[in-house]
């Protein structure tokens, strides 16, 4: 696997693991239990080292989930990243320590490695939310903080509030999106050593394939999802989290790291 390194240390794998859907959408859906725990289950078994979830997703319960999994694998939770995300109705300065004492009770553990801002929203109150934050990080339970779905004015304004670096925005990116290319997002991330973290890198198992990406797939024996996950993570300071329940696409994605495409590739598939 391929990392990124940050100049504060943090040491991120190019491809982790979604955590969206596991346990259910807008709420808890016991009936996918079973699913959502074998899922996890083979991604640990692969070595996927990064999961992302959030507060939302499910509403807690892939949390639970997630942290069900990580301790019936056994494996180290300090070889681990566990990164989850506050509402935007949680913004305020108690009801961010709120959300991460919720968040870390349903994950049972001690300390999230990344917590971040899921959405921006009208009004919000960001000087309260990094008061939050940054005692967080005070206090051990937040390792590092970062944001998602930020424009870059926003991230620039919870840089100047944050007592430590920002290390991410989470945001839409893939060969069918590029917004945050075209906004100027991955050019500020790339020239302030943030990491821009793409979600919905398959385009949510609905990746257009169209000639290029078939060619250039069919020159590396890859999928078109392999292509489509090896480009981004070329990139600098761009990582990934598709999310898969089939063991055969997590293989699949973890390998497309170690794809190495030629500058005709990404000027083909550009
Ligand atoms: N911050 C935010 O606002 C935000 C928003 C959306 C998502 N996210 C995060 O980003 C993660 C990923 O995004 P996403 O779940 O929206 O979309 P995604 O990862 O682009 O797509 C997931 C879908 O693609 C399919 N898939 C994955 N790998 C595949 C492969 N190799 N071959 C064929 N199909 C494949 C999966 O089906 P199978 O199960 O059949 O493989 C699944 O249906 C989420 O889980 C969540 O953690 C964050």
């Amino acid at each position: 696997m391929n990392y990124e390194t940050l100049p504060n240390g943090l040491r991120v794998p190019k491809i982790g693991f979604g955590c969206w859907k596991i346990g259910g959408e807008d709420s808890p859906n016991p009936s996918l239990d079973g699913w959502s725990l074998a899922a996890l289950r083979s991604a640990l078994e692969l070595g996927y080292t990064h999961f992302d979830t959030a507060e939302m997703y499910a509403r807690g319960h892939s949390e639970e989930l997630t942290g069900q999994a990580v301790r019936e694998s056994g494996i180290d939770r300090e070889k681990l990243l566990i990164t989850s995300k506050v509402t935007p109705s949680n913004l305020g300065y108690e009801t961010v320590l709120r959300a991460c004492e919720g968040s870390l009770r349903r994950l049972q553990m001690d300390y999230l490695d990344i917590y971040l801002i899921h959405w921006p929203s009208a009004n919000m109150p960001l000087e309260a939310t990094f008061r939050a934050f940054n005692q967080l990080v005070a206090e051990g339970k937040v390792r590092h903080v970062g944001v998602s779905n930020f424009s870059v004015e926003q991230l620039r304004r919870s840089q100047a509030l944050s007592a430590t670096p920002i290390v991410t925005n989470q945001v839409p990116y893939s060969l069918g999106d590029r917004s945050y290319v075209k906004n100027g997002m991955l050019a500020y991330c790339q020239a302030n050593d943030i990491l821009l973290t793409a979600y919905s890198p398959v385009e949510q198992g609905g990746l257009k394939v169209n000639s290029a990406l078939q060619s250039v797939a069919a020159a590396h024996s890859a999928t078109a999802q392999q292509i489509a996950l090896a480009w981004l993570v070329q990139q600098p300071r761009v990582i990934t989290i598709p999310m898969s329940g089939n063991p055969k696409h997590q293989a699949d994605n973890l390998a497309a790291a170690e794809i190495v495409l030629t500058p005709a590739e990404i000027a083909a598939l550009g």
